[in-house]
């Protein structure tokens, strides 16, 4: 019995190095309530401190210097919920430098260096809640990366240069509400990139080089209730890409991309106004691109005449069709009998070559 409660005992101190018994606050950081609150802010520290208070619940590390976050950083800190990092030179964060921080609310690694971040980042993440990577240097996100964040309800990869995202890489985050992908440098939407994530509500993607929505990638987005795809690269739009939306209420904005006024497009827009669960905010701001006549024209102006030239043709297609109906008629009239057979089928033969024209 003695003999277990001291194996315990050992094992324990063993297990844990000695930083982490300490209690008293680190020295050039500001402490406050028993030290569960650790300001180590403006610092000037280049590495995680090794003397951190066991009992912090919140860390800010903001400001600093430090370039590297490593397996051993927060050994110990059991405790903490809130960890900033916000503002340092990091450029390298072990695959499992989190993994003990199972407490962890909020992980702030905004302005840093990060241009990879490796298969065990979230490892030991799994109550994350809000993540923050905003500002740094991020090109592309892998499918494994952030596997661990089943309860992620915040992410924020604002202001990278991500241009592809894997299509399994977002896809462990069901719980996620809020996702910022604006200020990157993302081309195209494939159907992988956003379809998991069924609890999303609002996307940020303003600010990309988005010239490509393939239809089917918001279909899965049923609390969707706000999209931002204003200063793109989309010149037409697909009806089915919005129609597919399955949300009930979401107001989608669309300013700043080069339109390409056509019938086509003013169709999309004119069955667009019909589904009465979405909402285009800012239609009577869009501007067309292209045709180069048009350019700079408030589509929502020009609306009704893009399909003028298509009606006229239709018109005259019609009118065609008609008088040779008529004149064969006519000529049927004349020549009963035998010819009529004839002139039937050539009737008709007419009017299938108009439906598929
Ligand atoms: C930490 O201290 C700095 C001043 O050095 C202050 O600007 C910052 O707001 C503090 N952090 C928090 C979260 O209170
Ligand atoms: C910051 O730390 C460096 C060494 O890491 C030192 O040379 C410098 O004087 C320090 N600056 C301040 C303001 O403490
Ligand atoms: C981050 O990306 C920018 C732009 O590509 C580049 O100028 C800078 O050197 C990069 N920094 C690092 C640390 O990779
Ligand atoms: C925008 O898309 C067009 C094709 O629609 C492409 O030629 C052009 O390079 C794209 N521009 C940017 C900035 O991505
Ligand atoms: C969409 O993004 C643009 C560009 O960043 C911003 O100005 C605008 O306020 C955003 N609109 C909404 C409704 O989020």
């Amino acid at each position: 019995m003695i003999a277990s409660a001291f194996c315990v005992f050992v094992l324990h101190h063993a297990l844990v190095p000695p930083s982490s018994a300490v209690s008293s606050c680190s020295q050039g950081c500001r402490c406050l309530l028993d030290t569960r609150y650790v300001n180590c802010s403006s610092g000037n520290f280049s590495a995680i401190l090794t003397d951190l208070p066991s009992g912090a619940e919140f860390l800010d590390l903001s400001r600093n210097h430090v370039t590297e976050v490593l397996p051993v950083s927060f050994w110990g800190l059991l405790g903490l919920k809130v960890l900033v990092l916000k503002d340092n030179m990091i450029s390298f964060v072990a695959d499992g430098a989190f993994a003990n921080l199972q407490s962890l609310h909020k992980l702030d690694l905004s302005q840093n260096r990060l241009s990879v971040l490796g298969d065990g980042f979230s490892v030991g993440l799994g109550s994350l809640r809000e993540l923050v990577l905003a500002h740094n240097n991020l090109t592309i996100l892998e499918s494994t990366t952030f596997e661990n964040l089943d309860n992620l309800v915040k992410l924020d990869l604002r202001a990278n240069f991500i241009r592809y995202i894997k299509p399994r890489a977002l896809s462990s985050m069901t719980a996620l509400r809020q996702l910022c992908l604006n200020e990157n440098h993302l081309t195209a939407l494939g159907l992988g990139a956003v379809s998991s994530l069924r609890s999303l509500e609002v996307l940020k993607l303003q600010r990309n080089h988005i010239s490509v929505v393939e239809p089917g990638v918001f279909s899965s987005l049923c609390h969707l209730t706000a999209l931002n795809l204003t200063f793109n690269n989309l010149s037409r739009l697909e009806f089915k890409t919005f129609l597919s939306i399955c949300a009930s209420n979401v107001h989608v904005v669309l300013e700043g991309n080069p339109w390409y006024c056509d019938c086509d497009l003013q169709r999309v827009f004119g069955k667009l106004a019909n589904i009465h669960r979405l909402f285009l905010d800012d239609y009577h701001r869009l501007r067309c691109s292209k045709p180069a006549e048009l350019q700079g024209s408030l589509i929502v102006e020009v609306a009704h005449e893009l399909c003028a030239g298509e009606t006229v043709t239709v018109l005259i297609l019609t009118c065609t069709v008609l008088i040779t109906v008529v004149a064969a008629i006519i000529m049927g009239d004349k020549n009963k009998g035998h010819r009529f057979d004839k002139d039937w089928t050539e009737e008709h033969a007419g009017l299938d070559a108009y439906c598929e024209s």
